[in-house]
């Protein structure tokens, strides 16, 4: 048992679509939350570049009481492998949890992957994937523009210029004819409605962030560090850029006003 807050960090508010699922389902962990607003988007960056910022976003969330952190990015996840920034303390990604819920879900052995052009590039749900099952087909598309839409809130399900570029996005996808899609990239259950009714609903969507935030749950867990609060947890948030610019579009991500207070900060 311990009472210190679960670290969980992004290049963005991406990580966002994580919180939301911690909040729902370990409603008295406290949460510290790091958005690296100011050097958004990592997904368009080299490798060395990804791991420095994921070294320093590691390290800041560290200066306070955390009892595990989580890479809530798929394109950090994707940079580390099996790597963790920390020895210490429990550690997730989003790869490992989306790759085994998409294993999980797949009955026609199909699946697709939408990342940042980082993420793809790097292979890493592919090969996660077929390190459970070498059997499953993957199909995997970057989708470069998503994260400025959604980090600028182009989110509603009607917006025409999200529609277009989803469309285009995942033409290639449909086409293979996957029964499950991954959305390998935090940002991206924002517009899950969208890619959904794009898809149609034979197609399951996996959404990265609910994936990693059921596993924390379980390496919380198993080693016997849920807090035993029985009041609401608190949530506590750090960006690198401005405030009011995170409370603005920070609702598109949690669906709800911003829970907890929010600090600007260098790292
Ligand atoms: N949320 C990040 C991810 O999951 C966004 C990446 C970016 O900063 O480009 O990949």
């Amino acid at each position: 048992m311990n009472r210190d807050a679960i670290g969980v960090f992004d290049s963005g508010m991406g990580g966002l679509t994580a919180v939301k699922v911690l909040n729902q389902i370990m409603p008295h962990e406290n949460i510290i939350y790091f958005g690296d607003t100011a050097r958004i988007p990592y997904g368009t960056r080299s490798r060395q570049t990804i791991q420095r910022y994921t070294q320093e976003d590691v390290a800041f969330l560290r200066k306070h009481p955390v009892k595990m952190i989580i890479a809530a990015c798929g394109t950090v996840s994707s940079m580390l492998g099996t790597d963790s920034p920390v020895n210490d303390m429990p550690f997730t990604g989003v790869v490992y949890p989306a790759a085994h819920t998409a294993c999980e879900s797949t009955k026609n052995g199909r699946v697709g992957i939408i990342g940042t052009p980082a993420t793809v590039a790097s292979g890493s749900y592919e090969n996660a994937i077929h390190s459970i099952d070498p059997n499953v087909d993957v199909t995997a598309m970057a989708c470069p523009l998503f994260v400025h839409l959604v980090e600028y809130g182009y989110t509603d399900p009607d917006d025409k210029i999200t529609r277009l570029a989803a469309e285009e996005y995942l033409e290639p996808i449909r086409d293979a004819g996957v029964d499950t899609l991954i959305l390998g990239c935090t940002h991206y259950p924002v517009i899950a409605p969208v890619i959904g009714e794009i898809m149609g609903e034979g197609v399951k969507l996996i959404s990265a962030s609910e994936a990693a935030a059921n596993y924390a749950k379980r390496l919380l867990e198993e080693n016997d560090l849920l807090t035993d609060s029985t009041e609401k947890g608190r949530n506590t948030y750090y960006v690198s850029d401005s405030v009011s610019m995170f409370r603005a579009n920070a609702k598109h991500f949690l669906a709800d006003a911003v829970n907890g207070q929010v600090f600007s900060s260098r790292i």
